[in-house]
């Protein structure tokens, strides 16, 4: 579905040119469709940099990029615009998401309405924003709130709503609960787990909390310093990994705090 071959970003350090540093260094990994790879790694290592690369909103310096087949590495801004209706980022702050002057309702449709799915406000576009949300569990009550008018939970129901309202192929959550409380964040991610069962989209799932990554990824990349450390079946990272820098975000895990979300995992599968 999604596939980063020898992928670089460097960026020049100052204005009058020289020296460039380099944000990510020859990352590769491909994810399925269905499937979920869990992208961990300290603040700063490059995994937003690496999350824009893959949905090509920024082009890599050197290495490609294929999506559903085709290399989008060069492709023009217009045509990559077709394909980006399927592709969908989910950001950490869930406010910034949704536009705050627009009701829940329109921001769930809008991506229908840009890419002329339904007619706006036709009888089959209600269909389909009640089918939606439903799956994210969200009550009708709260379609006609602005999103300051809902939770931090609600909003990122709302979020994931929308980004599923046009069959994705491919979703890239960016720390999409960091900012909510851990039973939040475990329904949200349960969400997540459940919808992905039914639309089978490729994820791209980026956290520094390894519990989380846990809880939803089939594999887990970490990365330090724009380089992918070790990378492989989530279990088997976690129970043995090899390289101290794994070991050390490990330490941080294991505590109570984590038990919920242990539960998400189980539960879905
Ligand atoms: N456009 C840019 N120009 C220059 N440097 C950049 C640019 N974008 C990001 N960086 C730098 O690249 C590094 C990686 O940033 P990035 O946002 O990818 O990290 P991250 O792993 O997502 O961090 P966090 O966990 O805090 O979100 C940072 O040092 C950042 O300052
Ligand atoms: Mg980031």
């Amino acid at each position: 579905m999604i596939e980063l071959v020898d992928v670089s970003k460097s960026y020049r350090k100052n204005i009058f040119g020289g020296q460039r540093t380099e944000i990510v260094k020859d990352v590769s990994f491909r994810i399925q469709a269905g499937e979920t790879l869990g992208l961990i790694g300290a603040s700063g290592c490059g995994k937003t940099t690496l999350a824009k690369i893959a949905t090509r909103l920024i082009k890599p310096t050197t290495g490609q990029i294929k999506f559903d087949g085709a290399d989008i590495t060069t492709i023009k801004e217009a045509d990559m615009r077709k394909k980006r209706q399927h592709v969908q980022i989910m950001f950490q702050n869930p406010e910034s998401a949704l536009n705050p002057r627009i009701k829940i309702y329109d921001s769930i449709a809008e991506i229908m309405r840009i890419h002329k799915i339904h007619q706006k406000n036709s009888s089959e576009e209600r269909k389909k924003v009640k089918e939606l949300i439903e799956i994210v569990g969200l009550q009708e009550e709260h379609l006609l709130r602005y999103p300051g008018e809902l939770s931090g939970g609600q909003v990122q129901r709302a979020v994931l709503a929308r980004v599923l309202s046009i069959d994705p192929k491919f979703i890239v959550a960016d720390e999409p609960t960091s900012m909510l409380d851990v039973s939040v964040q475990a329904q949200i991610l349960k969400i997540l787990k459940t919808a992905q069962k039914e639309y089978h989209f490729a994820c791209l799932f980026i956290s520094h909390n390894i519990g989380v990554v846990k809880a939803v990824s089939d594999r887990i990349a970490v990365m330090n310093e724009g380089v992918i450390l070790e990378s492989g079946v989530t279990d088997e990272v976690i129970d043995s990994p090899k390289t101290e820098f794994t070991k050390a975000l490990m330490n941080n895990y294991y505590s109570d705090f984590y038990v919920e979300l242990d539960e998400v995992g189980k539960q879905v599968s």
